[in-house]
């Protein structure tokens, strides 16, 4: 409790410069459950949980945390913390069962209600188009997203819901955390839909470097592009709202100042946000990208590097965590790894002489470490000319332990601080150096259904009691949040 007072006094949401938008964050798969309801399709994810193995707790989302049945308590909750919004993803496959065609209207009304009861209560729809749930047809039909042909059927997709849904909902995200989804899903393999070329490289041995990922990313940055087009030019005069994309981001941080590992950190930043945000901005990939990975990196037509440079009104970070990078120069890596990362020729760590660079959440994979967002923010500054910037999700995890009381649980003192940290390093960076931010959403609302972990982990502000009707019980954490903007409201 001694840190609950202190951070509820050190930082105060009235801080942040007016218009400043605060908000939690779901998606369609990990939350809505009801996957047979609604004539909705199946997804990647549907089929890649079936497969054993994947998810820890040999789990899958069929039910979730049943938010397609329960959206109106969800949304008195997030009423009752004082979010000004709500970043949720349409489910494709709802909209379209099949990936393409004519629209579901239970698929449409599904949506159409959960934005009516969002503004019915003041709270802003910011919509994700894409959160990894493609519908299996797509997969099965030509390959998914590498195919070219997805493009097509992206923007489609993308078209109908502004069409549909645009009247009412004014922030569009095309894509969530691509790079994830291209590396996880194509290297890995541990995400949807599963395919793997480090497995392929260790067992094969032929020692070809990743490919997909590359092709994967180039669909979906075409793909983003004709959907923000289609925006402006169909229905932006009308509607009036804005487009971005949600990037994963950490911060990679030089392990030493020697010139080699500086320029590896410039290399890990490259292959990340860098990835996308340099075609997004200037039209090209990064020139490491395209010197280190060679041609199995697809190239711009001139035509389509104009359009997709520029193709954004603002930027979504979601950023967790950061780690130090050093020079891989002797291609360690190379003798057991074949990822995308590889081909960066670093190598990440969490430790520098010994010392952990912070404390972990649940997740292994989850360091702490505040001063990595002022820091990745100053860079997007000075790398992309300060453009508008919302972070999109932000959040850390407690472990999912059946064995521990439910008020050490609900006690999330470690979330409260992590928030206040991050979120003060937010306010530094949009202080002190200028930085254009303009939001800030927490992952997540409710605890909930986590990719690779299952139930296991919970990232959320509500504590779900599984074995109790899935019932919402608030953690300290809603608490704090719910006075930070009592105050932001009394003060302003
Ligand atoms: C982000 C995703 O990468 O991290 C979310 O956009 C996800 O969908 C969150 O839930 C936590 O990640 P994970 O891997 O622990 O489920």
């Amino acid at each position: 409790l001694v840190s609950f007072a202190a951070c509820a006094e050190a930082l105060r949401r009235a801080d942040f410069p007016q218009g400043f938008v605060f908000g939690t964050a779901s998606s369609a798969y990990q939350y809505e459950g009801a996957v047979n309801e609604g004539q909705r399709g199946p997804t990647i994810w549907d089929t890649l949980t079936r497969r054993p193995g994947r998810v820890i707790d040999f789990s899958n989302a069929d039910v979730a945390v049943d938010h397609y049945h329960r959206y109106k308590e969800d949304v008195d909750l997030i009423k009752d913390i004082g979010m000004d919004a709500y970043r949720f993803s349409i489910s494709w496959s709802r909209i379209f069962p099949n990936g393409t065609g004519e629209p579901n209207e239970e698929g449409l009304n599904y949506y159409n209600s959960l934005i009516d009861v969002l503004l019915d209560k003041g709270i802003q729809p910011y919509v994700t188009l894409f959160h990894w749930d493609l519908p299996q047809a797509l997969e099965d039909r030509y390959g998914g997203w590498l195919n070219s042909q997805i493009v097509n059927d992206f923007v489609h997709f993308a078209s109908t819901c502004f069409k549909e849904f645009g009247d009412r909902v004014k922030h569009w995200i095309t894509f969530n955390e691509p790079h994830n989804f291209a590396i996880d899903g194509y290297d890995f393999g541990i995400q949807a839909p599963g395919r793997c070329s480090i497995l392929s490289h260790i067992f094969c041995r032929e020692g070809k470097s990743s490919t997909e990922p590359y092709v994967v990313a180039h669909n979906i940055l075409l793909a983003h592009a004709g959907a923000f087009h289609s925006y402006k030019q169909h229905f932006k005069k009308e509607q009036g709202g804005i487009v971005g994309i949600a990037l994963d981001s950490k911060w990679y941080e030089p392990l030493s100042d020697v010139d080699e590992d500086t320029e590896a950190a410039a290399r890990a930043m490259d292959f990340e946000l860098g990835w996308f945000l340099d075609p997004l901005m200037f039209g090209h990939y990064p020139p490491s990208m395209q010197k280190l990975a060679g041609d199995r990196l697809p190239q711009f037509s001139t035509q389509a590097s104009k359009l997709v440079s520029g193709s954004l009104d603002f930027v979504g970070i979601n950023h967790y965590t950061t780690l130090y990078v050093r020079n891989d120069r002797m291609r360690i890596r190379k003798l057991v790894m074949n990822d995308a990362s590889t081909d960066a020729v670093i190598i990440p760590t969490a430790y520098r002489h010994g010392k952990k660079i912070g404390d972990t959440a649940a997740s292994g994979w989850l360091h702490i470490v505040p001063w990595g967002m002022f820091k990745l923010m100053k860079h997007i500054k000075e790398k992309y000319g300060n453009p508008p910037v919302i972070i999109t999700e932000n959040g850390m995890d407690d472990a999912n332990n059946r064995f521990s009381r439910l008020e050490n649980d609900l006690q999330d003192d470690k979330r409260i601080q992590y928030h206040n940290d991050y979120m003060s390093n937010l306010l530094d960076a949009i202080r002190k150096e200028g930085c254009n931010v303009h939001g800030y959403f927490v992952w997540s609302l409710l605890d909930n259904w986590e990719w690779n972990s299952g139930y296991t982990k919970r990232f959320g502000l509500y504590y779900i009691d599984y074995n109790n009707n899935l019932t919402r019980i608030p953690k300290a954490s809603v608490e704090w949040f719910r006075q930070k903007s009592t105050r932001m409201r009394l003060q302003r």
